[in-house]
């Protein structure tokens, strides 16, 4: 592990710009010469930094003349267009994420379905589609989504504990790739629904490899205790009832252990705990055409080590060994993450003895992630002024003391300034509310020099607009 390298691993194998594509890869050479030793990982990561400079997600929000800008559009250009709070997306920086991942893999087949929940808009959906990219779903909202921004069905698959009748129906109807099963009672109620239909559908038993991705609680799902997927002792039981159902057809397995994985060797156990399993399937003649080990990896937020998507890649490749299996995978943050900001003004500074607040005009309900995980992101001054920095808790208007987006961040601030929250592409306005009736930001989506209002703001009326007072 390392720190995360704004560099595209996989170009920096072979030395290439990361727009130069992925056909040509010489990711098979550096297979074979890896053997997992620390010298193989600080060789990479060598060349992991050699590539920093020309990574297009960091340079995606970058300063020129000392101005933050969003690619070839200045932060402040865009809130004086579109209005404050905005959350802003650099398409540069989203597909190459998607290529970085995707390149790791060159020579392997593999699918990367994109996890819709980090972040749903259209735009997003549509530049991963454009890509080629499959989708993770875990709803009918996310499944109507996807198709209306133009997704494939047949790269879908469908995660989530509780998939309800009518979401099965959708989902059998649009012809999607998999269902990820989480329970043997949800595969009694599928195979039921898919024989009323006249259908078979594609099934995938998730798994739980029971690894401690080392995150946080809330986002850690592989855990024995968890509500997620089926415990490992219980899965081979579970594909031999899935066999004899006529409704379902097995198509793969899956797992998804946990979100903002920073810990390579958890992405390794996992993975190897599964290509055990599909062993054993298999013995039992149980066949599988793929293997999907789900998202997670995690992403520099702050100051921490990543996980570089080409030694992931490398971990996987060792535990699949000579299989010959299709790999699926479903990053959200991943790939998204760091491709947006919140950009926010300052209302008003209120400075004191004990702490000193800037209220700013987004708040817990635009980017919930610090109140609920009391998760970091880090904020700069869109153009610092020539002032003296002091300490700022930066804070929101919702009426909550949990309302705030970040604490004790040396800022040289003054009243009406932008600021630029960062790492807010994915599970930022995916996560937003309307509370205290706060109509959502806008979401504008910018390459190169050109700006898109993928979203535009709410207004007051949208906030009640399917409401009603008594007759
Ligand atoms: N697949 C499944 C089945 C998942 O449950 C998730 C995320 C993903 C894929 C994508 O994981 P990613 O690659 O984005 O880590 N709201 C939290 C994150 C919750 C993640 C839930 N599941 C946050 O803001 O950190």
């Amino acid at each position: 592990m390392w720190r995360e390298g704004p560099a595209q691993a996989a170009a920096a194998c072979r030395g290439q710009h990361v727009d130069a594509g992925s056909a040509a890869c010489g990711v098979d050479r550096d297979t074979r010469a890896f053997d997992g030793s620390a010298r193989a990982f600080a060789r990479i990561a060598r060349s992991v930094s050699a590539e920093n400079a020309r990574n297009a997600t960091v340079t995606a929000f970058r300063r020129v003349d000392g101005e933050l800008h969003a690619e070839g559009v200045s932060l402040s250009a865009l809130a004086e267009r579109y209005g404050t709070p905005c959350y802003v997306y650099s398409r540069a920086a989203l597909e190459d994420r998607f290529r970085s991942f995707s390149a790791a893999f060159d020579g392997v087949p593999h699918l990367v379905c994109y996890a819709v929940k980090a972040n749903s808009n259209l735009a997003v959906l549509n530049i991963l589609a454009r890509m080629g990219s499959g989708f993770d779903i875990v709803s009918g909202g996310e499944l109507a989504r996807v198709i209306a921004a133009g997704g494939d069905p047949a790269k879908i698959v469908f995660s989530g504990v509780g998939k309800t009748a009518v979401e099965m129906q959708a989902a059998l109807a649009a012809g999607i790739r998999c269902f990820n099963v989480e329970s043997a009672a949800e595969l009694e109620a599928l195979d039921a629904i898919a024989r009323g239909a006249g259908k078979i559908a594609p099934i995938s038993l998730r798994v739980n490899p029971d690894v401690d991705p080392k995150t946080h609680p809330y986002i850690a799902t592989g855990l024995k205790e968890s509500k997620f997927g089926v415990a490992f002792e219980d899965a081979l039981g579970l594909y031999r009832r899935a066999a004899r159902l006529p409704g379902v057809a097995v198509h793969g397995i899956d797992c998804h252990i946990g979100s903002q994985i920073t810990e390579i060797a958890a992405c390794a156990e996992a993975a190897g705990k599964m290509f055990e399993l599909v062993d054993r399937l298999e013995a039992d003649g149980i066949t599988l055409r793929h293997v999907d080990l789900g998202g997670g990896l995690g992403i520099r937020y702050h100051d921490e080590e990543t996980i570089d998507p080409y030694a992931f890649a490398l971990a996987v490749r060792q535990a699949r060994g000579a299989r010959q299996h299709e790999l699926l995978f479903e990053p959200g943050r991943f790939l998204v993450g760091n491709a947006g900001v919140l950009l926010t003004r300052v209302l008003y500074l209120k400075p004191g003895g004990e702490r000193s607040f800037a209220i700013v005009d987004a708040a817990m309900n635009d980017l919930l992630r610090p109140a609920l995980y009391a998760a970091w992101h880090d904020v700069d001054a869109v153009r610092p002024r020539d002032v003296a920095a002091r300490r700022w808790d930066i804070v929101g208007p919702v009426c909550e003391s949990a309302d705030f987006l970040a604490r004790d961040r040396m800022l040289a601030l003054g009243g009406g300034d932008l600021l630029a929250v960062r790492g807010a592409g994915a599970y930022g306005f995916a996560m937003s509310s309307n509370y205290n009736s706060r109509p959502r930001a806008c979401e504008v989506v910018v390459a190169g020099d050109r700006t898109h209002l993928a979203r535009p703001r709410e207004d007051a009326t949208d906030l009640f607009a399917r409401e009603s007072v008594l007759p």
